[in-house]
């Protein structure tokens, strides 16, 4: 396959944003104008979209979105609480108390978003939880509680910050004995870039799980870090 369809089926398409990257790299922009200039792509793609798969940036069928997201169900292995860092509109947080609740797991889901009409969205949908969806960035969030399993992606602060930004949720926002989790994202096979900058933090990579990708070239990858 031509490495254009390679691009798209990365599903990077929420920051698809070189020159951003590039504008930020140069010193023309800080890092609150990259977030800034990337949720004015994301934001009105996700708030026009006509499914509640679009509204999380995920352009499949629930059949695909089940596929790519459940693995993340092999990192929250037990009781507890379940924080979705990037949000959207809340579908991830509904479908992993149902996938968990199908597994005979407890789990209670709460959310951060950067984008405070996204975090409106989510609120609206999921009325249960809507004291328990905050909007902030999570790079600088001090949230009012901690939470057993915090999940977020590699690609919502800039390239060359993730380490400082996992060092920050672990510290800030993961119970003592919680876990961190990284994940789904799409990368090659043969790629460990991700995780080789989760090393490069210092940080120990307790567990990893895949599943495979319609893509031939990648694998869905989820990765987590075990608190203290
Ligand atoms: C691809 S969607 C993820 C939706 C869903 N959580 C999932 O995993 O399928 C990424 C979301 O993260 C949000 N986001 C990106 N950077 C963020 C940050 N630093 N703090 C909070 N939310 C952020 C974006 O606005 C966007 O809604």
């Amino acid at each position: 396959m031509p490495d254009d369809d390679l691009r798209a089926a990365k599903e990077r398409g929420w920051r698809e944003l070189a020159p951003v990257d590039e504008a930020l790299r140069r010193g023309e922009i800080d890092e609150d104008e990259w977030h800034r200039r990337v949720l004015a792509i994301v934001e009105p793609a996700y708030l026009s979209a006509t499914t509640p798969r679009g509204g999380s940036g995920h352009g499949g069928d629930a059949a695909r979105w089940e596929h790519a997201r459940r693995v993340l169900l092999v990192a929250v292995d037990r009781d507890g609480t379940f924080l979705d860092v990037g949000c959207a509109n809340g579908l991830l947080m509904e479908s992993v108390e149902a996938w968990a609740a199908e597994d005979g797991r407890r789990v209670t889901a709460c959310g951060v978003e950067i984008s405070a009409p996204l975090a409106d969205l989510a609120r609206s949908r999921l009325p249960g939880h809507a004291d328990r969806i905050w909007a902030a960035n999570a790079a600088l969030w001090e949230p009012p509680r901690r939470f057993t399993f915090v999940r977020t992606g590699p690609d919502y602060v800039p390239a060359g910050r993730l380490g400082g930004y996992l060092l920050h949720l672990l510290d800030a926002c993961v119970e003592p004995g919680g876990r961190l989790v990284l994940g789904t994202y799409n990368e090659e096979h043969d790629a460990d870039a991700v995780a080789e900058a989760v090393a490069a933090a210092g940080l120990r990579i307790a567990g990893r799980a895949s599943r495979e990708h319609r893509h031939p070239a990648l694998r869905y990858k989820v990765l987590w870090i075990d608190a203290d």
